[in-house]
């Protein structure tokens, strides 16, 4: 990397919304089992995380989306309030079992007229929707027939494509495959911490090649049904550095990123899986059968990057495989979240460079960035400066990003409101809005508010 590079909040430039440009993408996003509730409503079939959810000990205090935000019956109101806020753009996901209850076949009549209705009513108040295929919620008769590490996945997946292509297509042109492959197979069927809590590498290697499979499918099969549709897919993404300078903590750094930030990357690329740089993943040549190298090979219209924190990476022989462990960010010393994540907004300006620096990338859109605090109503408000400077410091490193030349063109906060945050229960609060999960009640943040004015004002 250039030395230019090196100190990127050297030169500050000025953070307004025309800064970014006219076609700059501003939004929020969401996705369905974190906000929708109504899991059992309306002819939906279980998914992954309504059987995870209900075990004892998976979940902090016992903690479900049941009802979550309510937006299944709350989504006027929600779209009111995003349009009030001067929200252009909303990105959301398609519940699957609210779609197919059994993952395939027989389709639920009332989960296509929910999604009409939610997708009709953005266009009305003219919030754009932009639309997540998948985001971690499987039907649970698929997750019986072997979930990601059944092959057969690819034909759900396609059959499950198709249906939202043809139904929703003509009205929604922006379209996204996956949320976050690396965090749905590790999480899910490596560590067992998320939804459907398998572990280990016999389970995890064959989930990792299904999803990449699924993921550049997905991507064709939505661009030959929808050839005018903007198709892209989205990957966590976080800047990664060794804790020392020394060739120990530096391979092992190597190994880390290959593995966030390059694993389901650099097959859609054409580049194959990084197998030289994570060698303990080779067996997942076994999984691979003749033509696959093609069929994981799909150019998107733009990657979707995700990104909230740095990791620091320290040698490690006992941990088995990887042989690294990442140093927390309290034990460096440094500033984090409720999620104990380190705020550190340079990374997202050095993953721009990063990505930005593949050829077959047409465009980079941030389709995810946020931050979770222990936010309180006091006195009918919320006042969350941290979550305000955060947005602030990170939006700055895109802008010097995109000012260097990165083609970024879109950013979404994450999140719109308070929602379910997976494992975590519903204590790490990540919206613009608060949300009393008592009463359903909706009270805009201070960020909110910011957002609002930043959207606004850099209009004239
Ligand atoms: C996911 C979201 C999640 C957020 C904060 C991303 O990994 O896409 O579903 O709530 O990060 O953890």
């Amino acid at each position: 990397m250039p030395d230019t590079l090196t100190n990127p909040v050297a030169e500050k430039p000025v953070l307004t919304r025309s800064s970014f440009g006219q076609d700059f993408q501003w939004g929020v996003a969401t996705a369905a089992y974190q906000i929708e509730g109504a899991h059992s409503a309306a002819g939906k079939g279980k998914s992954i995380w309504d059987v995870f959810s209900a075990k004892r000990g998976k979940v902090r205090k016992r903690h479900n989306g049941n009802t979550a935000c309510d937006f299944f019956n709350r989504f006027p109101d929600d779209l009111q309030l995003m349009q009030a806020m001067g929200i252009p753009n909303f990105r959301f996901s398609l519940s699957w079992s609210r779609l197919l209850p059994q993952g395939t076949g027989e389709v639920n009549q009332a989960g296509l007229d929910y999604y009409d209705r939610l997708i009709d009513h953005c266009l009305e108040l003219g919030i754009t929707p932009w639309v997540t295929l998948y985001h971690w919620d499987l039907p649970q008769e698929l997750e019986r027939r072997g979930g990601w590490t059944n092959r057969d996945i690819l034909g759900w997946f396609e059959e499950y494509t198709a249906l939202c292509a043809h139904r929703f297509g003509d009205r929604v042109k922006h379209w996204m495959v996956l949320n976050e492959p690396m965090v749905f197979t590790g999480a899910g069927y490596f560590l067992g911490v998320h939804a459907p809590g398998r572990r280990g590498f016999g389970s995890f290697i064959p989930a990792v090649h299904h999803a990449a499979l699924c993921q550049a499918t997905g991507g064709r099969v939505l661009k030959d049904i929808l050839p005018k549709a903007e198709v892209g897919t989205t990957f966590s993404c976080s800047h990664v550095e060794p804790l020392r300078q020394q060739e120990k903590d530096i391979q092992a750094a190597i190994r880390v990123d290959a593995l966030l930030n390059r694993l389901f990357l650099e097959p859609a690329l054409g580049l194959g899986y990084p197998l030289d740089d994570l060698k303990f993943m080779r067996r997942i040549e076994k999984y691979m059968k003749p033509g696959d190298e093609e069929v994981l090979k799909h150019t998107f219209d733009f990657i979707g990057i995700q990104n909230y924190t740095r990791e620091v990476v320290k040698y490690a022989f006992w941990t088995p495989f990887i042989q690294a462990n990442l140093v927390p960010a309290k034990k460096r010393g440094v500033p984090y979240t409720r999620m104990n994540w380190e705020v550190y907004p340079e990374g997202i300006y050095h993953l721009l460079h990063k990505y930005s620096a593949y050829s077959g990338i047409p465009k980079l859109i941030i389709t995810e960035n946020g931050a979770a605090f222990a936010d309180e109503v006091y006195q009918g408000q919320v006042h969350d400066p941290l979550r305000v400077d955060f947005l602030q410091r990170y939006l700055q490193q895109v802008l010097h990003a995109k000012q260097e030349g990165v083609n970024v063109q879109g950013y979404f906060v994450w999140s719109f409101v308070d929602n379910f945050e997976w494992a975590e229960g519903y204590d790490p609060r990540f919206g613009l809005v608060h949300v009393d999960f008592d009463t359903q009640k909706r009270t805009i943040k201070s960020s909110g508010y910011w957002f609002q004015q930043f959207l606004k004002e850099s209009r004239k």
